[in-house]
């Protein structure tokens, strides 16, 4: 086990982030309300993934740009300025308006980062005859097509870059957006975007989903084990992604309408048996003492059903070499893991009056393909009559930006 990745060694993103500050030798001064809340935004990977914090911020915007810069050098500049609000938004400090703002004042005088990441994703279409990139699309990324069941809202699916903004609070959300906005308006325009928030503890665990139950739990078979999280997340060597790759990952948004009139009427323990999971504990059907007890699968389906959502997503056990029998998943499935990284939404209803609520779902891994196959699979699963798929897009998250020179996106455009 390695425990200085463990998600259950994090109490908190606060905390977590200060001492990984003080870890890479930054200039962390622990009383400093600015610094506590400092997500490191310099690294090899972007931050707003799996580094710290672990357990995601509470609050969290998706928001998917179409570009409309004219030519590789103003990408680039588009690219440069992005890096650099990233670079301070993150950091905090004065709010010192300069010749192009005066900022939003959101924050007072003192911009306090607020556990802000500032997550920055490419999606198939920035690789058209625009900028010349063509040669340098990571393989795997394609634009984003219908499932079996969904019902997809072309004006929120897809855009050449996806923005993933979280913080502990909505205000330096906002303010993030709105300073993003005022400096890169000239470059890109908003396509869609989805607001979410992620619930505190209730009582203890993982947070919950708007379906009541613990969501994210099994993030934790990836930290556990020493190297999961390269080999299942991290684009790197040897592999067939061109060389700029490397460090990112590919990253799903979907957003999944829950039908929760028809989903509360259901019996809890039918509920159950559509997860997997015992609602109020976690616990997984077969047993264990806690929602991080290991999950067996049945080989009758009687305990754990073989069409339920954690057996679908996931038909192998986490010690097993292939998928346990089932007759929805003919093929023996090797281990596959994605890191899973949702929040919430609920927004104004629609024109019939209908609560319009639900998943922003997100998740992170080395191969696209690991998330078709899975959702793929999921069409089977018996959640299916409670969720409808309306929108998100596929993106490519960028590798991190290592330094002050360095900038987003640098090794594709140079
Ligand atoms: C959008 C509606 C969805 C809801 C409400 C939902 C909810 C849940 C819940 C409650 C769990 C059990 C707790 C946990 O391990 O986190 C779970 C597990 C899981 N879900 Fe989902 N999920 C949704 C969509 C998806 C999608 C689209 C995928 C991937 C295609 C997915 C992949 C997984 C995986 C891999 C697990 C862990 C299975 C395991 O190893 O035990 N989920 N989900």
């Amino acid at each position: 086990m390695c425990h200085s990745f463990s998600r259950r060694s994090f109490v908190g993103g606060s905390l977590a982030a200060g001492l990984v500050g003080a870890a890479r030798g930054e200039a962390v001064e622990e009383s400093s309300p600015i610094a506590r809340d400092i997500v490191p935004f310099h690294g090899e990977h972007q931050s707003g993934i799996i580094m710290p914090p672990l357990v995601p911020q509470q609050q969290g915007i998706f928001a998917a740009y179409e570009v409309t810069a004219r030519n590789r050098s103003e990408l680039t500049h588009l690219f440069r300025t992005l890096t650099e609000r990233a670079r301070f938004l993150t950091s905090g400090g004065p709010a010192h308006p300069d010749p192009y703002s005066s900022g939003s004042g959101l924050l007072g005088s003192t911009l306090v980062p607020d556990g802000l990441t500032v997550t920055v994703g490419v999606g198939s279409s920035l690789f058209d005859h625009r900028f010349g990139l063509a040669d340098r699309k990571p393989v795997e990324l394609v634009p984003m097509t219908a499932f079996a069941h969904d019902d997809l809202n072309p004006a929120e699916c897809h855009g050449d870059l996806l923005l993933q903004l979280c913080a502990n609070h909505d205000d330096a959300l906002v303010n993030a957006l709105i300073d993003i906005h005022t400096r890169t308006s000239a470059l890109m325009r908003q396509r869609w975007r989805i607001d979410g928030f992620r619930s505190p503890q209730r009582p203890s665990g993982t947070p919950r989903d708007l379906l009541g139950f613990h969501d994210d739990v099994a993030n934790h078979f990836l930290t556990d084990v020493k190297g999961r999280i390269n080999k299942f997340i991290w684009v790197h060597p040897p592999s067939p992604e061109p060389a700029w790759t490397t460090g990112g990952t590919y990253q799903v948004i979907r957003i999944v309408r829950f039908h929760l009139d028809e989903w509360n009427r259901v019996p809890v323990v039918q509920q159950q048996k559509i997860i997997g999971r015992h609602k109020v504990t976690g616990i997984p059907l077969n047993g264990g003492t806690n929602e991080n007890s290991p999950v067996v699968y049945d080989p009758q389906g009687e305990v754990m059903p073989f069409n339920c959502h954690i057996r679908l997503a996931n038909p192998q056990t986490v010690d097993s070499r292939f998928s346990a029998p089932n007759p929805y998943v003919p093929d023996k499935v090797p281990p596959v893991h994605i890191w899973r990284r949702s929040y919430q939404y609920m927004r104004a209803p629609d024109i019939n009056g209908r609560m319009d609520a639900g998943h922003a779902f997100c998740c992170f891994q080395r191969n696209l393909s690991t998330y078709i196959d899975m959702q793929q699979r999921l069409e089977n699963e018996t959640l299916v009559p409670f969720i409808t798929p309306t929108g998100g897009g596929y993106f490519f998250a960028l590798p991190g930006v290592t330094g002050a020179q360095d900038y987003y996106a640098r090794a594709l455009l140079t």
